[in-house]
């Protein structure tokens, strides 16, 4: 018989918590939620507290998913797919990359958990900054690059058609868009590729409020942070079970994520001929990344494109200046 299929979240602050929440009300699976404890306060059991009130929900929302908080590794066992929400989120003032020298700690320690308890799991990672944080999760497990992977296009994508559903006063569902590069300010929109159930959205609207649409997603999160003093979670956990959901149930949706490149939009190129995790389109299934989309870019696109490779390539040079043994 088929057994329930197993979804552990390391991290159970707000994305976290709200990952479990919308995985438990889709029955995507059994979800393990889990953290360390709170310094100064031993009392506490956040992630027992959190499984145990979401489990509540089960009778109103109608779901029998599993919820199971944890301090212990040992629970990730056998897990199908992990979701990295550990590290500190930004701060008004901090741009993604100010988070590296504490996060990249962090997830380099949760890696060395995952490889241990969960050799098999395909992992989302969600922790910024996102590129640089998915190369440490790559590099310290040693998975095969189809079963690492990051959360920041869907996040991107979705604020992108968001601000323009605003604009253009139609559904969210009727807005096709693609957006590249990594999960920085200068990620990389495609206008030239968006459309209203396939009318270029170029027809709908002047290039000055496409433009303003594009410029807002590329700051969205920074938005949300100055009006939260935190970064976002509702949006970011809705992109990250949109992947989990395409891996659990198979369904090869396309969906902009942090993959390992190479020859793929020229980007091992531009890195000393090594590879670089970076968001593209990629069709996830039950194998994690299963292939990588590749479309014509024309000029300005891949020197966008090129920008935003180069400002990985010199985080990624940060972070292993931290951790030398991560080059
Ligand atoms: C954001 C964070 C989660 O963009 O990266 O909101």
């Amino acid at each position: 018989m088929p057994r329930r299929a197993k979804i552990s979240i390391i991290g159970s602050g707000n994305i976290g918590g709200e990952c479990a929440r919308s995985i438990a009300m889709k029955e995507l699976g059994d979800v393990v939620l889990l953290d360390i404890p709170i310094k100064d306060k031993p009392e506490l059991h956040m992630p027992k507290g959190k499984a145990l009130d979401l489990a509540c929900c089960g009778p109103v929302e109608k779901f029998d998913s599993k919820l199971t908080g944890t301090f212990d590794y040992s629970d990730i066992k056998d897990s199908d797919v992990i979701i990295v929400t550990a590290g500190v989120p930004r701060k008004p003032g901090q741009s993604r990359d100010d988070l590296v020298s504490i996060n990249a700690g962090i997830v380099k320690s949760v890696a060395q958990n995952i490889k241990q308890y969960a050799p098999n799991a395909i992992v989302i990672v969600v922790s910024n900054p996102l590129d640089a944080m998915v190369y440490v999760m790559w590099k310290v497990t040693g998975f095969p690059a189809n079963r690492v992977l990051g959360q920041a296009g869907a996040l991107d994508v979705a604020r992108y058609k968001t601000f323009l559903a605003f604009e253009l006063g139609v559904s969210v569902e009727d807005i096709q868009g693609l957006l590249l590069g990594g999960h920085g300010d200068d990620m990389v929109p495609l206008p030239r590729l968006t459309s209203v159930n396939g009318i270029p959205v170029s027809d709908l609207l002047s290039a000055e409020k496409i433009q303003a649409c594009v410029d807002r997603a590329k700051v969205g999160g920074g938005e949300i942070v100055k009006l939260m003093g935190t970064s976002a979670w509702y949006a970011p956990s809705a992109g990250t079970v949109e992947m989990v959901e395409s891996i659990i149930r198979d369904k090869k949706r396309v969906i902009a994520s942090a993959a390992f490149c190479e020859k793929e939009y020229n980007v091992a190129a531009q890195n000393g001929g090594k590879g670089l995790f970076v968001g593209v389109p990629c069709v996830l299934g039950a194998n994690g990344v299963e292939k990588i989309l590749s479309f014509n870019m024309n000029e300005t696109e891949q020197k966008s494109m090129n920008e935003s490779i180069s400002h990985v390539k010199d985080l990624i040079g940060a972070t292993v200046k931290l951790f030398p043994e991560l080059a």
